[in-house]
């Protein structure tokens, strides 16, 4: 049995993808975490595959070469566009937001119908549809643009942004969804908008968020990596280890990323991706 501790690299267009490294933090405390936020490059939900697939091998390249074992796309536009061509890239395992979400969207939903939410980008590739249809569900989705700029001006409570959420989720629970049960938060800015997302669905609507279902993923992936006794665990927790990469201005990383991580960030290196 390994004991050695893991390093993740995880990588997302920006901030956003710090709410799936909280819910790595949460579910696999006893790794180390090497962060890419490509911000100088920011949003991916608007941009076409060929280029999210081009920034997203480099990210890729960047967290191997700086040590990862393993590759989590925290991304859920370059898991959507790029997938594919991340994993023929890349040499460690990968593992992107997509399936781990639509397999938490089939366990929970009753009635086999389910909305997914996520960037235009997203939902123009239909990667949920299809991930959702291969395990016998049936999906529609909704681009959501305006939620993304939103969240990042903080307004995660604001009046202006559950109307808009309400437009978006009335236009997506309508006709043959209109009992769709389940809602999948396909866009890492999503988690922060859970209360709010909650009062805008129908009731007992449940919500599936991919940074949880992806974190879980990884987990048992890295089973065997991962420290068996507690104790090791709990040492080496004390010693964790995260390291934040960002293609924009560290100042605003180390502002804007608190709000999505919930804790200070600041070991954050600026990285200069030459095109
Ligand atoms: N990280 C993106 C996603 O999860 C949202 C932000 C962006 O468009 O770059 O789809």
């Amino acid at each position: 049995m390994h004991t050695r501790r893991p390093t993740i690299g995880v990588f997302d267009s920006g901030f956003g993808g710090l709410t799936v490294l909280k819910a790595l933090l949460e579910v696999i405390p006893e790794a180390d975490y090497l962060y890419f936020g490509d911000t100088a490059r920011l949003p991916y939900g608007s941009k076409s595959v060929e280029t999210v697939a081009r920034y997203a091998v480099e990210a890729a390249h960047y967290l191997e070469n700086h040590g990862s074992a393993f590759l989590v796309i925290a991304c859920n536009t370059a898991t959507a566009l790029a997938f594919d061509r991340i994993i023929s890239a890349a040499h460690v395992p990968v593992i992107g937001v997509v399936d781990p979400g639509a397999e938490a969207a089939a366990a929970v939903s009753k009635n086999q119908k389910v909305v997914v939410i996520g960037t235009e980008a997203t939902i123009g590739s239909h990667a949920y549809h299809k991930a959702l249809a291969a395990r016998g569900i049936d999906a529609r989705e909704k681009a959501c643009p305006l939620l993304v700029p939103l969240v990042e001006e903080g307004w995660v409570e604001h009046s202006v942004t559950e109307q808009i959420a309400r437009i978006y989720l009335d236009e997506a629970f309508a006709g043959e969804f209109r009992d769709a049960d389940t809602l999948v938060l396909g866009c890492t800015h999503y988690p922060l908008l859970k209360p709010l997302l909650r009062r805008a669905s129908p009731a007992l609507v449940s919500i599936v968020d991919s940074a949880e279902s992806t974190a879980h993923a990884v987990a048992s992936h890295l089973q065997n990596l991962l420290p068996a006794n507690s104790s090791v665990a709990e040492e080496r927790r004390s010693l964790a280890r995260l390291r934040f990469f960002a293609t924009d201005s560290v100042e605003k990383f180390k502002r804007l990323g608190a709000l999505f991580l919930k804790q200070p960030i600041d070991d954050v290196q600026h990285v200069d991706l030459k095109e």
